[in-house]
């Protein structure tokens, strides 16, 4: 039965598991079941929210089948991964999980975790939903892997406005010497640590909006394809700038998820954070209004972009079930009911604006018009193994402050981790 199994993964500690037992039912989850367990990391806040959104527009059109909760709470996935790198290993994968596409779908793929859906895009009338260029991210060989729910934007500055007031912070900073003075005027009020940040994927995320803006949108974009080399000078500032802005963070940022560090914001302990814009749906879900926003200073109109993805594993027990539950995302009632209420704008490019809050509107005014860059810590970047590299040496240079050992660190990454 798939409850003991979870049950047990919790009791090892792994993660903390949010399931809807299926105990009491005839439906063990086994051949023949109306289960769909969906597996994700939204068990929170603004992302349960979102999934919440889904969930609805599922039971709506997908009579007969029923939704089960495979959630395993932690930002970016940071516990979930580790619960279905296990769960795939021993043959029980879910229903269907959460992928992002770009670089981390193509490791499901090349490990055969994963089913082609292109046919079923046919027959959806996916290929003239999304966009050709999300479409090319998500085709391999001519196949494709997934549906796509969202495009999230990473490179995103959250504000406490109050605490800019206080501060006289009138204008958003226009580049990174800017930045620097506005955080020297916050610190003057006597907020000892203005940029709220977490541990490692966080701190990837911060020097991945620090590289686009001291190397450009393009030879950003050569890190992860293999046309900028990682011993650029241009990384050197990059690191050295990244350097000067852990000065303005928190000392305890390597024990915080972006939760932790968001309520710092909230709370009026801290000016600024970055992060991805299910910030927005998640201060909308936890009733904090006083919020502002801007793009990281010095990344000019780039939109670092990332798709959260669902995907028909190898192997499901329900695969109708999980074919009703791809169709609702990648339909247009569905991606209204999930991105309303997850921060994210949908991947479809029939949508209409005036539907959605006022955050997501700018994103999808922004979306058309802005030079486009993957992420490493969200998989439109990287491999999984070349993520977990990358975090491993941030979290290091974290600790040790190593300027010359990072930039080693990463580049030795992208030897070991690029094309594969
Ligand atoms: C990302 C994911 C987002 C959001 C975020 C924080 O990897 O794509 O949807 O959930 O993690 O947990």
């Amino acid at each position: 039965m798939r409850f003991t199994r979870r049950a047990a993964l919790a009791v090892v500690g792994v993660a903390t598991l949010l399931a809807t037992s299926a105990c009491g039912s005839d439906d063990d989850g086994g051949a023949g079941s109306t289960q769909v367990e969906v597996f994700t990391w939204w068990a929170d806040g603004g992302e349960k929210a979102g999934l919440d959104g889904l969930v609805g527009q599922f039971t709506t059109a997908c009579t007969g089948q029923t939704f089960v909760n495979g959630a395993v709470a932690g930002g970016a996935g940071a516990n979930a991964k580790q619960v279905l790198a296990s769960r795939l290993q021993q043959g029980d994968p879910p229903d269907t999980f959460q992928a992002h596409a770009g670089a981390e779908l193509i490791d499901y793929i090349n490990a055969g975790q994963v089913e082609d859906l292109s046919a079923d895009y046919d027959s959806w009338g996916l290929k003239q939903a999304f966009p050709p260029g999300l479409i090319d991210n998500l085709t391999v060989d001519g196949k494709i892997y997934s549906v796509p729910a969202n495009i999230h934007r990473a490179n995103v500055v959250w504000t406490n406005k109050k605490v800019l007031a206080d501060a006289g912070i009138t204008a958003t900073p226009a580049d990174l010497a800017g930045f620097f003075a506005d955080l020297d005027k916050v610190k003057a009020e006597g907020i000892a640590a203005p940029l709220a940040i977490g541990k490692d994927w966080t701190q990837l995320m911060l020097f991945e909006s620090v590289l686009i803006t001291d190397l450009g949108p393009e030879k950003f974009t050569g890190l992860w394809n293999g046309a900028t080399d990682w011993n650029d000078p241009g990384v050197t500032t990059a690191i050295n700038d990244f350097k000067r802005l852990l000065t303005y963070t928190n000392t305890d940022r390597d024990a915080l998820d972006w939760t932790d560090a968001e309520k710092l914001v909230m709370d009026g302990k801290a000016a600024y954070q970055l992060m991805g814009d299910w910030e927005a749906a998640d201060l909308d879900a936890k009733g904090f209004k006083d919020y502002g926003w801007f793009t990281f200073p010095g990344n000019g109109t780039t939109f670092q972009w990332l798709a959260d993805s669902f995907v028909l594993p190898q192997g499901a027990k329900n695969p109708d079930g999980t074919k009703c539950w791809l169709k609702t995302v990648g339909s247009a009632e569905g991606q209204k009911a999930f991105n309303t209420t997850k921060g994210s704008i949908p991947a479809r490019t029939d949508a209409v604006p005036g539907d959605y809050p006022e955050y997501q509107q700018a994103a999808m005014a922004d979306w058309k018009s802005a030079t486009q860059v993957p992420s490493c810590a969200h998989g439109s970047a990287c491999s999984q193994g070349w993520q977990g590299a990358a975090n491993s040496a941030l979290g290091a240079f974290s600790t040790g402050q190593d300027v010359a050992g990072l930039q080693t660190a990463l580049a030795a990454a992208a030897k070991q981790f690029a094309g594969k």
